[in-house]
């Protein structure tokens, strides 16, 4: 049986609480087959809102289309760096959508140097053509960054990105990548790897980051926590995340749930 069938009992101590999933792609094609079941699962586990970034033109218009039909998902859009070379063609129609309703947040956007899908040059100035648009609408930013801080960091000061604050999500920096990005002002998101056990560094980076300044997220359909690693991963796992993060920060699960759901709806501006 795989664990997913399993239902929401089982899928953490969290679920008593509110929990929120600030990474979700579940416009993806992964959960064409059964997402109406998929986000049923979540809600059951205390899942009170998910935040479905955009990683090209036709997926940020399913997040919009999901986050107008779904009271509890809201939507970002944006241009994923590994698509980076799309920007200058969509940037006109994700501004529009931008204004929509129930758009947070612009992203994800950011650089991703580890596969490099596109050229670095063409992934920089994506990255600030996003950082302009959040600013020019007063939207957070979501930001990937992969084998890229240093460039990342510097893109952000430049571009004065700060202003309008945002998430690194699926952070996987350094302890002073992690200052740099909290000294601009921006939050750190965590992902299914915290729960992995080689995960030291990631560990070691949390006790840095402030409570105030946490997310957690499940980036599915990717980076399933443990004990699905290297399966399907759904928004309901967030709780495996939490509970991970609270571990290493040394609070109670629910309270580490309620504080970065609330950090959730503050800097997504949820109501
Ligand atoms: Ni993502």
């Amino acid at each position: 049986m795989s664990p997913r069938a399993d239902g929401a009992a089982c899928i953490g101590r969290v679920s008593t609480t509110e929990l929120s999933d600030s990474h979700a792609h579940l416009d993806f094609p992964q959960f064409d087959r059964d997402r109406a079941q998929v986000m049923e699962r979540a809600w059951r586990a205390g899942v009170v809102a998910v935040v479905n970034p955009g990683a090209d033109l036709a997926s940020s218009r399913r997040a919009c289309d999901l986050a107008a039909r779904e009271e509890r998902v809201w939507a970002a859009v944006g241009i994923h760096p590994h698509d980076a070379g799309q920007w200058a063609g969509a940037a006109e129609e994700i501004r529009r959508l931008a204004r929509g309703p129930r758009v947070v947040a612009i992203g994800e956007t950011g650089l991703d140097y580890y596969r490099m899908l596109s050229p670095a040059p063409v992934q920089q100035e994506a990255l600030a053509g996003h950082i302009a648009l959040a600013r020019e609408l007063g939207l957070p930013l979501i930001l990937h960054c992969r084998d890229a801080y240093p460039d990342m960091m510097e893109i952000l000061r430049r571009e004065k990105a700060g202003e309008v604050g945002g998430v690194l999500h699926c952070f996987s920096g350094d302890e002073e990548a992690a200052r740099r990005a909290l000294n601009m002002g921006f939050h750190l998101g965590f992902a299914g790897p915290v729960t992995f056990a080689n995960a030291h560094n990631l560990r070691r980076v949390l006790r840095v980051v402030p409570l105030d300044r946490l997310l957690v997220e499940t980036d599915c359909p990717y980076l399933a926590p443990e004990p699905w690693r290297g399966k399907r991963n759904e928004p309901a796992f967030v709780a495996r995340v939490a509970e991970a993060v609270a571990q290493a920060k040394g609070v109670p699960p629910d309270r580490l749930a309620s504080i970065t759901t609330e950090n959730a709806r503050r800097l997504f501006r949820l109501p």
